[in-house]
């Protein structure tokens, strides 16, 4: 098949690069010159795990503009940042439609592949793509996993016109047999049969992408409520929320508690569910919730820390990205935090195994290595779940430090081991005893219930 993909970020190059290995022919537009730039010399500018390598193998041509004459499918893959007012900002959207509808050919199939607003599909198809065939096809992938995920989904979900579907299935057929994929890489779900192809309505299949993502973002706030309420009543987080998971209604996915959920989805989309719902006249008072308590999640742990520490200490930072696997650190609570110390007069040597500079404006320093982001630190702090800070020779960084103090914010070290290794430490809702207020369940343990 000829595809055009619209796009050359994550969803783009992934679905772009997965397609061509798959042996359609793919142009893909990216109008920014300097990412343009380096897909066409070979590499990677998002460093995603193996996407350079695997881009060097498929022939995948980047254009800064397309005609889409000769596309039979055309994949929207431009981005969708949050407004001002919450919402997404669609103007890359209406961009990328207006182009598509002017050259590309009637009947053609538009997969848009950004998150968009529900209704954007069924408006674009009776607007400016009134002659081609206009899918929702909203992608899952998880940065870090990305070209796993888009080779092995758990889902294939997409909706529209009756006489799309065919197309569809045919571009995705080979994903859904699990034919002829890469060997060296697998599903980390274990399943083996085809992946499920859902076919519904336009509508259904973009509520169903920001249903996925609000769902995930409230049960790792839910996990946090948890961890916190565990602190309170001297329970250990770990084995509680362990237990839960074992229940496979629940899953032990997404339950390691942390200092909030970020990124350059989780936030946004929530966000824009909740508008969605407010533009209905709907409350989603579970999703309200979920979005407050992340939250409010950082700003408790950020005071924890702040409370053992005088003004003027230095905190040794471990982690800036969202999360562990990428640089990417839009909306990453590790940077959040660091704006919050910061403003609370601590100063901070920051680490991250993939993030070398951070935005001027935030006055911190960026070391090359954990050992010189510790070095005399009054205070220790995890904020991203890098394997490598699962792993520190907690020993040999205590020796650095100046205090005592380890903040796990991401909940990756065995306090026993922090512990053996000479130091304090706190999970991500702090320590019991000051950071949280005496709940009723411990007035009634100690006796003074009202
Ligand atoms: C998320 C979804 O997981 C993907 O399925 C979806 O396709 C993607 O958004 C998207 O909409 O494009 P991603 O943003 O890459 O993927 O990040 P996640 O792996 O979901 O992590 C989100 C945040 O939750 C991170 O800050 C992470 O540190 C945090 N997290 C995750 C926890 O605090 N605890 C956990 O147990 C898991």
């Amino acid at each position: 098949m000829n595809v055009t993909v619209v796009g050359a970020g994550y969803v783009g190059a992934i679905s772009a690069t997965v397609l061509a290995y798959l042996g359609d022919r793919i142009t893909c537009v990216e109008s920014d010159p300097v990412r343009l730039a380096a897909w066409r010399s070979g590499t990677d500018p998002l460093r995603e795990p193996g996407l350079g390598d695997m881009l060097r193998r498929v022939d995948v041509r980047f254009v800064p503009h397309a005609d889409f004459a000769d596309a039979d499918a055309i994949l929207v893959a431009v981005g969708t940042p949050m407004g001002r007012d919450g919402r997404p900002d669609l103007e890359q959207v209406e961009t990328a439609a207006a182009q598509i509808g002017a050259r590309a050919r009637p009947g053609a199939v538009v997969l848009m592949r950004s998150t968009v607003p529900v209704g954007t599909c069924d408006r674009l198809q009776s607007g400016p793509l009134h002659e081609q065939r206009v899918v929702s096809n909203p992608e899952f992938l998880r940065e870090g996993h990305a070209l796993r995920d888009a080779f092995f989904p758990d889902r294939i979900i997409a909706g529209g016109p009756a006489d799309a579907r065919a197309t569809v299935a045919e571009l995705y057929g080979r994903i859904i047999d699990r034919y002829g994929l890469p060997r060296d890489l697998s599903a980390d779900n274990g399943s083996s049969g085809p992946v499920p192809f859902r076919w519904m309505s336009a509508t259904s299949a973009e509520l169903a992408k920001y249903a996925a993502n609000g769902f995930l973002a409230t049960k790792l706030s839910f996990a946090n409520e948890i961890a916190n309420l565990a602190q309170a009543v001297g329970a250990d987080a770990s084995a509680v929320l362990g237990s839960m998971g074992l229940d496979p209604r629940i899953g032990s996915q997404f339950l390691r508690p942390g200092l909030g959920w970020g990124g350059s989805c989780f936030p946004k989309d929530t966000r824009a569910l909740q508008a969605i719902g407010d533009g209905m006249g709907y409350d989603f008072l579970v999703l309200k919730a979920a979005i407050e308590q992340n939250a409010r999640q950082l700003r408790g742990f950020a005071a924890a820390i702040e409370r053992e520490l005088p003004q003027g200490a230095t905190v040794g930072l471990l982690g800036l990205a969202f999360k562990a696997g990428t640089a990417d650190t839009r909306e990453s609570p590790a940077i959040a935090l660091a704006r919050l110390l910061l403003r609370a007069g601590l100063a901070v040597n920051a680490y991250d195994p993939a993030v070398r500079e951070v935005a001027g404006d935030l006055k911190i320093r960026v070391h090359s290595t954990a050992a010189e982001a510790c070095d005399a630190a009054d205070a220790v702090v995890i904020a991203t779940e890098w394997p490598e800070f699962a792993a520190i020779d907690l020993g040999a960084v205590r020796r650095l430090t100046r205090g005592d103090l380890l903040f796990d914010g991401r909940s990756v070290i065995a306090p026993a081991a922090a512990a053996a290794a000479g130091f304090r430490y706190a999970g991500p809702a702090g320590f019991s005893e000051r950071s949280i207020e005496m709940t009723a369940v411990q007035r009634l343990r100690l006796g003074t219930a009202a």
